[in-house]
This record gives structure tokens, C-alpha cells and sequence, in this order.
């Protein structure tokens, strides 16, 4: 199979964690007789730089060519506390989501048995853990009106969405409930906000067109609660873009690190993949960032974008034995020998091809 596959290594980490993903990537396409077309282009800081902007439109046209977007991470320190900047690279991040449609954020978080011990839950809690975030990722408070008033004095946010909006990324979430345990969790906050019993409302209407589903409905400050006391009470959860934004970072570190847990942007044109976690610039250049997360996305891109279930298998098959030889970076190492982003990436890419 040919593959078209637009390559967004982003700021801080990205380059490294992503050329770890390029190289299983294409060590599964040397397995598998697949041909791999990788079209690199620049986005976030690293696109300021060189076009004055974060998401420019080289690099829309190039994602809106591919059958896929892989990609790494968005953000640099030097944009963060500068409160007066005019261009940030997360509004890059921001824009390609919106241009590109990309309206549902796939996060899960599952555990690996050998990492068990890497929570900072105890065992007995996390074991087991599979659940799924769809958070809505073109609405809301990230795109609603904001503005000042009172000479600057004075700041607001508003959150909006429209029925359609929901329906859409609510229909996600109950196909994907029917492929897995049949329980939809609605999160929200329906005893404040407007937006959310507009939320519960529609998702309501649309029990009945999925009777085998059951779906909760749960304040999303007890959500964050439970995912901490009983993270297994939760299979597949639908939430707004803000809400979604937070609890997934709580759910991601279940697994042991925050460097562990992919994710897949899906919508009306293409779709994309990127790790969980940030540029994390504090690690930039230095090999020393897990690039399992990245390259665990690459396998829900074959999976999901491109059905072939089987490379998908055998990147997630090389990556759990990986964790079981203690062939890990630094943040699972226990102080013992660890080893670097590249080394992880050559070795995972060497027994792929063995
Ligand atoms: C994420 C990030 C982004 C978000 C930032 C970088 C704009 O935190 O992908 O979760 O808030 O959506
Ligand atoms: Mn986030």
C-alpha cells in the first residue's frame, strides 16, 4: 500500500520523538511491503521562525494532501511569558485543528502490566484501567468570543456550542461505545452552564437511536474525582474541549508517565496523530524524551487511517516488550541504566525488521 503521510515534528521534543516514529515506521513498511511517502512541514514556533506564523499555508495544503498527519509537539518558553506577544505557537495548534475539521480528540489511557508500579495510583486501583476521552476539539472556549472591556481592566471567555456541534462528536462517542463495553459517560456541568444542558440535552435525545448503549451523566468535577479513586468505573467518555483538555492530562498519567499515551485527532477531512504530552523544552535536544507515546501513535494511525490492523499489532507488540526489557528512557528507568530517545527507537525499529 502507498502511504501519504504529512510529517509535523513540531517544537521542543517533537523532531526527536518523531524521528523515533519515522523510524519504526518505516522499519513496519520494509515488513509489510508498504511504501511510505513522507512529506515533512513546519508548524508552531519552529513555522514562526521561518514563515512569521504558526500554521502557514504550506503547511495546510501538505496535511490536506495527506492521508495522514503525524505529529509531534507544539510550544516554546520564550512565547510563554511574554503576555504581549502577537503570535503564539498553540494558536498554530489551534488553527490546524480548525482548518482541518479535526472536531474529535481520541485519548485514551490504559495501563501495561509491566509499568504497574510506575503510577503514581496504587496498583490495585489502576489495574486494569481502559477507558477512552473523546474531547470535543473545534468548539467551545478555546474558539468562542473573547475579548477585554473597562480599558483593558477587565477579561472575558465564552464557551458556545451549537446542537450540531454536539450530535457530531456525541455520534463518535456512541459508535465507539458499541464497539467496546456499550457505556457512554456524558461529561459536563449541567447544574451551571448553559452550554452543558445544551450538551446533556441533545445526548439525551439521542439515547433512543442506540438502545444497547447506557450512558451516565456526571459533573466533570466529580469525573475528576473518580478518575483518581476508581479510574475502571469509565470506558468511553464525551466531554466539551475544555473540560476534555484537563481531565486528560489527570487520565494520562495513570499509565506510569505522561510519556506513554497517543492520540488521534479525527474529522471532516483527515486525520492526525500526536503523542499526549507537550514540547516538554526543558528536555529539547538532549535524547532523553520517551518516544513511546509518538511512536504508539503511529500505530493508531495505521490502524485507524490506514486498517492495517496487523503493523498496528506489531509496533504495540515491540513496544510491550520494550517495557518488559527495561529498553526505556529515563522517566521508567528507576535510576537504573536507561537509554536514550534514539536507542529506543533503533531498538524497537531492529526487532520490528528481525
Ligand atoms: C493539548 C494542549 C493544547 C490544548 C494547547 C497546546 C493549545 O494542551 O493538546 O491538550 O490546550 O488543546
Ligand atoms: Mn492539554
Amino acid at each position: 500500500m502507498k502511504l501519504n503521510i504529512a510529517l509535523l515534528p513540531g517544537d521542543g521534543i517533537g523532531p526527536e520523538v518523531i524521528d523515533q516514529a519515522v523510524k519504526v515506521s518505516n522499519a513496519i513498511a520494509t515488513k509489510f511491503n508498504h511504501e511510505i511517502n513522507w512529506v515533512k512541514a513546519l508548524v508552531g514556533a519552529a513555522a514562526i521562525d521561518v514563515y512569521g506564523e504558526p500554521y502557514p499555508n504550506v503547511t495546510h495544503e501538505i496535511c490536506l494532501r495527506a492521508n495522514a498527519i503525524l505529529f509531534g509537539a507544539i510550544g516554546d518558553p520564550k512565547y510563554d511569558n511574554d503576555p504581549l506577544a502577537k503570535v503564539r505557537p498553540e494558536q498554530g495548534l489551534l488553527k490546524m485543528r480548525k482548518d482541518l475539521g479535526l472536531f474529535a480528540n481520541v485519548r485514551p489511557t490504559f495501563t501495561f502490566p509491566s509499568l504497574l508500579d510506575k503510577s503514581p495510583l496504587k496498583k490495585e486501583i489502576i489495574e486494569g484501567t481502559d477507558l477512552v476521552f473523546l474531547r470535543e476539539l473545534t468548539g467551545g472556549i478555546y474558539f468562542g468570543k473573547r475579548g477585554r472591556l473597562d480599558n483593558g481592566n477587565t477579561a472575558y471567555d465564552t464557551c458556545t456550542y451549537s446542537k450540531e456541534e454536539i450530535k457530531r462528536i456525541a455520534i463518535k462517542g456512541f459508535d465507539l461505545a458499541m464497539k467496546r463495553s456499550k457505556k457512554l459517560c456524558c461529561v459536563d456541568k449541567a447544574n451551571v452552564l448553559e452550554s452543558s444542558r445544551l450538551w446533556r440535552e441533545t445526548v439525551q435525545a439521542m439515547e433512543k437511536d442506540y438502545p444497547e448503549v447506557s450512558v451516565s451523566y456526571e459533573f466533570v468535577d466529580a469525573v475528576a474525582m473518580r478518575l483518581v479513586q476508581w479510574p475502571k468505573s469509565y470506558d468511553v467518555l464525551i466531554t466539551e474541549n475544555l473540560f476534555g483538555d484537563i481531565l486528560t492530562d489527570e487520565a494520562s498519567v495513570i499509565s506510569g508517565s505522561m510519556g506513554l499515551m497517543p492520540s488521534a485527532s479525527v474529522g471532516l477531512k483527515t486525520s492526525l496523530y500526536e503523542p499526549i504530552h507537550g514540547s516538554y523544552p526543558e528536555a529539547a535536544g538532549k535524547d532523553i524524551a520517551n518516544p513511546l507515546a509518538t511512536i504508539l501513535s503511529a500505530a493508531m494511525m495505521f490502524e485507524d487511517a490506514f486498517k492495517l490492523k496487523d503493523e498496528a499489532k506489531v509496533i504495540r507488540d515491540a513496544v510491550n516488550l520494550s517495557l518488559e526489557k527495561l529498553i526505556v528512557t529515563e522517566d521508567l528507568s528507576n535510576g537504573q541504566n536507561s537509554f536514550s530517545t534514539s536507542e529506543v527507537g533503533t531498538w524497537l525499529s531492529d526487532l520490528i525488521l528481525k
